[in-house]
């Protein structure tokens, strides 16, 4: 996810772009640049770290350009550098373009562009791939070069290219990813989304998938894909700024809930081929034959990670038949754990930056066993030094309490376990063209879900919850890392005091704790001891327990007919924790509402712990 924004008109270009820029950077901060149209060429400033760092270059250049285009990064392809900072120029020095998305092509067109067409290419990045094919392909009229390298491309796309020749001109184009332009007096924009716009203009038109603009001061034309002028509906937004950059919602946290859909959708995009059900991680560059030989997996991580790991142990023991041990970073470290050349370590963390899973993974290596990270930031410091790195595709997670993020942890552990078991050939490929399909379900039953109008229930008991100050979460199998990961959830943002039990477990003390309206949060998914957790759950309501049941729609009136009840759409026992902790992010938030506390920044707590 990154942050575009281009400017034409009669202001000064440079300063007005930064200004939009800095309005995106929830979206992307690890590098920023502009390119502006000056003295009939393009200028391209840019450079690694934030925009208050491209600013303080900036300062100054080109102050009579007029027209630009900018960019705030979240790297995927190629490192936070500056030569893989946006924009992107070709082979001359009159054309730029940013881009926000993923080409999924674009080894095959760079080749193409260098083989054939002889041209030279500065970055890593598959984004400067748009640069040199508009080029390729300019012969006098920007927008009719833009429409034929866009018919080359496969992948997502917001797109935005000014060239010298066109003095005043900016093109775009979307696929997949946001654009939005903002109409302003003698001045139009175009921005990755509305806070970017906000100081210049809150009328707005939004582009709607495959649409191309032209953009100039005086004029915005809209055509769709196949060239045809569309009439689009201008809009007045009446956001604030704080709530543009939550896309209107009322906190990050539920912006981030509500993006996982899209998250789940990004982090699957080119690693599943169907209708053969094989998984595609050849970007792991791991060696076959040392995957034949593992003997053993660790999984290291700490909170919301170290629940995805927990999940993680049973999807890989499931899939690929291979033992795992799943342990907490800073226990790890300090402990002689038992490793062996033929073990692999796996290190979770969403911002690839906490401490104890640093010193884990250094331990690991000095140890002679090889690491892999799984983690949400290119060119994190957890995602430099491991011998390789399965990225989540989460984009930036702001609200210290982890959802997206820790969504794609787990679909990116399905992956892997696949992927392990195809290499193995251990892994039944029924069992495998199942999962794969349920996979790629996943993103539509997230919608669904999030759309359910029976998430009013949710919010009621959560307004019966957020009057207690203890609150137990119980799950069996794999219900029981999602209850832990649920209770650490409800904990960190409305101080509640939550405990997670395998349901199993209660009556062997924690029974003792349960009285008239004591709320029980049971997570029930796992048909294979189905009857098991419903038994647990009288228990718990014959001593006076306040249940609240999250379950699954096809599990019948057996358990339908609870009044305190959220049904999940149809998923199988081992894809139903990808859905079923989506009620307990979504209670969480509720509840804190409920109480008033501070819900994006929890009081204590600091979205990345890079201290011990
Ligand atoms: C999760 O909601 C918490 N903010 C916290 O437990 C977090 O998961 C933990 O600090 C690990 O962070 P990481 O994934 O960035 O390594």
């Amino acid at each position: 996810m990154c942050g575009i924004v281009g400017y034409t008109g009669t202001g000064k270009a440079g300063s007005i772009i930064i200004d939009g820029l800095k309005k995106l950077e929830y979206r992307g901060y690890d590098s920023a640049g502009l390119a502006l149209q000056n003295e009939g060429k393009v200028v391209i400033i840019k450079t690694a770290g934030t925009v208050a760092a491209l600013e303080k270059i900036y300062r100054g250049n080109c102050l009579t350009a007029k027209t630009g285009i900018g960019h705030t990064r979240w790297a995927t392809h190629g490192r936070p550098t500056e030569v893989n900072a946006h924009p992107h120029g070709g082979c001359s020095d009159d054309l730029a373009v940013v881009h926000n998305g993923i080409i999924e092509n674009y080894k095959l067109l760079r080749s193409w562009l260098i083989e054939e067409k002889d041209h030279q290419f500065r970055s890593e990045t598959d984004s400067e791939v748009l640069a040199h094919l508009i080029e390729e392909y300019y012969d006098g009229d920007l927008l009719a070069a833009l429409r034929r390298a866009i018919d080359e491309v496969k992948g997502s796309y917001a797109l935005a290219a000014i060239s010298a020749r066109e003095p005043g001109r900016i093109v775009c184009v979307r696929r997949d990813s946001p654009l939005v332009i903002g109409l302003g007096k003698s001045e139009n924009l175009v921005a990755s989304d509305i806070p970017a716009l906000l100081n210049r203009t809150r009328r707005v038109m939004v582009l709607e998938d495959g649409e191309f603009a032209s953009i100039t001061a005086e004029k915005v034309e809209i055509y769709d894909a196949g060239g045809k002028p569309v009439e689009r509906e201008i809009l007045e937004v009446n956001w604030d700024l704080e709530a543009a950059e939550k896309g209107g919602f009322a906190h990050f946290m539920l912006k981030e809930i509500m993006e996982q859909p899209v998250a789940v959708r990004e982090t699957l995009r080119q690693r599943i081929d169907l209708p053969s059900g094989k998984v595609d991680l050849s970007e792991l560059a791991m060696d076959t034959g040392e995957i034949s030989r593992l003997k053993k997996i660790h999984i290291v991580a700490c909170g919301t990670a170290y629940h995805a790991g927990l999940l993680g142990r049973e999807i890989i023991e499931n899939i690929a038949g291979i033992p795992v041990d799943v342990e907490v970073a800073s226990e790890f470290r300090y402990r002689r754990p038992l490793l062996a050349e033929d073990h692999l370590v796996i290190v979770i963390s969403q911002s690839g930056e906490t401490a104890d899973t640093l010193a884990a993974l250094r331990l690991a290596r000095l140890r002679k066993v090889k690491v892999l990270a799984v983690t949400n930031v290119v060119g994190s410091t957890i995602a430099r030094e491991a011998d390789q790195v399965l990225f989540t595709w989460a984009g930036p997670e702001i609200a210290v309490a982890s959802t997206k993020a820790y969504l794609t942890q787990l679909v990116a552990l399905y992956l892997l376990a696949l992927y392990l078991g195809q290499v193995r050939k251990d892994v039944d490929p029924a069992l495998a063209l199942d999962l794969v399909k349920g996979l790629l379900e996943l993103p539509a039953q997230l919608e669904k879900l999030l759309a359910d109008e029976k998430l009013e229930k949710l919010r009621a008991y959560s307004n019966h919850l957020a009057c207690w100050d203890n609150a137990f979460f119980i799950g069996r199998s794999l219900d029981y890392p999602v209850a832990r990961e649920g209770a650490l959830k409800l904990k960190e943002i409305s101080y509640i005091h939550a405990e997670a039990y395998a349901a199993g477990e209660l009556k062997h003390g924690p029974l003792a704790l349960i009285d008239e309206g004591v709320p029980v949060i049971a997570l029930v998914t796992q048909k294979v001891v189905l009857e098991k957790s419903l038994s647990n759950i009288q228990e718990v309501k014959t001593r006076g327990g306040a249940v609240f049941i999250i379950t699954r729609d096809d599990f019948g009136d057996l358990i339908r007919q609870e009044e305190a009840v959220f049904t999940l759409p149809p998923v199988g026992d081992l894809l139903a924790p990808i859905l079923s902790v989506v009620p307990t992010q979504l209670m969480a938030y509720y509840t804190a509402l409920a109480r008033g506390s501070s819900v994006d920044q929890p009081r204590n707590l600091a979205k990345s712990v890079t201290v011990e």
